[in-house]
């Protein structure tokens, strides 16, 4: 009988290339997802992938649709926990007497500490976090269910750093920083990238390629009874493949805005914390953009290499550069 697969997020910059991939490469797979709203390509480009329509508040869909899978991708909101409650009951309480599923969540590595994380040697700390870090009721609730239903489920954390690179998806094609990098040099006086302090923040990145690398190695595992991948307390997954510090970023930024006409002067321009809390005002996250230009946030993804020999393959952060602020530019303009 073909692997059920239920994905959630299908039309999002993560979970539209998780759906992409995963339907490309299996398409053996009888897979289900759930949109809020169906792109009006979608029944043509996926003629075969069953869709139900609902929210993350349709709590009866989730688990009525996880309970028939046996394996879940959860993407699109990391911390809505209703709709994860929702597909954890689905899956731990109302399935027939199948073999235990698989549920991969998507989490995010925002944790604000120059040291740099590893999913292996450091799980103990990363499992323990504070209430307040970013994600973790999410994560906790996750744990939780591992320690009470172990037996009966096998859960995998997917903890991405920042994305770039062009998504897959029939929907949104585009990740979150280069993005709102951009918008608000744009708006920096008459154009100017910028950093804080020395710029020596360093944040780890992932390209949305390798990315998917990754959760195909998760998919695969689960079809396969779960073999070769680790989950429950040890099924961790930081994705990270490079490295770059606030300061390398905007001067490369800087140059690649100042050769499209962008902006006139790519110098980078140091600004105040003040300044920083001025910016993304519409984006409901507290201190987003201290997060985003002026923290330290670096991971190491040590199970992955260990169990796939996970390594980046597609091109870095300051080679796609030019590309991913070219279809910005598009996307402001209007096209896509
Ligand atoms: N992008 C990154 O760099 C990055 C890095 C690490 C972690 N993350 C985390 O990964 C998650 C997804 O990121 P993303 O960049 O893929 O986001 P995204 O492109 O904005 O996609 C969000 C997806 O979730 C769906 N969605 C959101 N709220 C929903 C709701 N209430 N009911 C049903 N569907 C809903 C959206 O559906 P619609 O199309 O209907 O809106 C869309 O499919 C976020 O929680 C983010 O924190 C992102």
């Amino acid at each position: 009988m073909a692997l059920k697969v239920f994905i959630t997020g299908g039309t999002g910059y993560i979970g539209g290339s998780v759906l992409a991939t995963v339907a490309t490469i299996h398409s053996e797979y009888d897979i289900t997802v759930m949109l809020r709203k169906i792109p009006a390509e979608f029944a043509s480009h996926y003629p075969n992938i069953k869709v139900v329509q609902g929210d993350y508040d349709s709590a009866d869909i989730l688990s009525s649709a996880a309970a028939q899978a046996d394996v879940v991708v959860h993407m699109g909101n990391s911390d809505h926990l209703p709709a994860l409650q929702a597909i954890l009951d689905g899956l731990v309480h109302s399935r027939q007497s199948r073999s235990p599923p698989f549920l991969i969540h998507l989490s995010g590595s925002a944790i604000l500490n120059p040291k740099v994380w590893s999913d292996v040697d450091d799980l103990s700390t990363v499992s323990t976090l504070p209430d307040s870090a970013p994600h973790r009721p999410a994560e906790k609730l996750l744990l939780d269910t591992v320690r009470d239903h172990g037996g009966n489920i096998n859960i995998a954390i997917v903890c991405p750093p920042d994305i770039y690179g062009p998504g897959k998806g029939l929907a949104k094609t585009w990740s979150a920083t280069v993005p709102m990098f951009v918008a608000e040099a744009k708006k920096l006086e008459d154009g100017r990238v910028f950093y804080h302090e020395e710029g020596t923040n360093t944040k780890s990145w992932v390209h949305i390629d390798d990315l998917m690398t990754l959760y195909l190695k998760l998919v695969e595992a689960a079809a396969n009874r779960g073999e070769g991948a680790e989950w429950g307390a040890k099924g961790y997954y930081f994705a990270s493949t490079q490295e770059v510090d606030q300061l390398t970023l905007a001067t490369a930024l800087g140059s690649v805005l100042r050769k499209h006409a962008v902006i006139d002067n790519p110098e980078p321009l140091q600004v105040s914390l003040e300044q920083l809390d001025s910016m993304l005002e519409n984006v409901p996250i507290p201190h987003i953009s201290r997060y985003l230009f002026a923290c330290n946030s670096r991971s190491r993804p040590d199970r992955a290499k260990k169990l796939f020999g996970y390594e980046p393959k597609a091109p870095g952060l300051l080679e796609s550069l030019e590309a991913d602020v070219l279809a910005e530019i598009k996307k402001a303009k209007g096209g896509q």
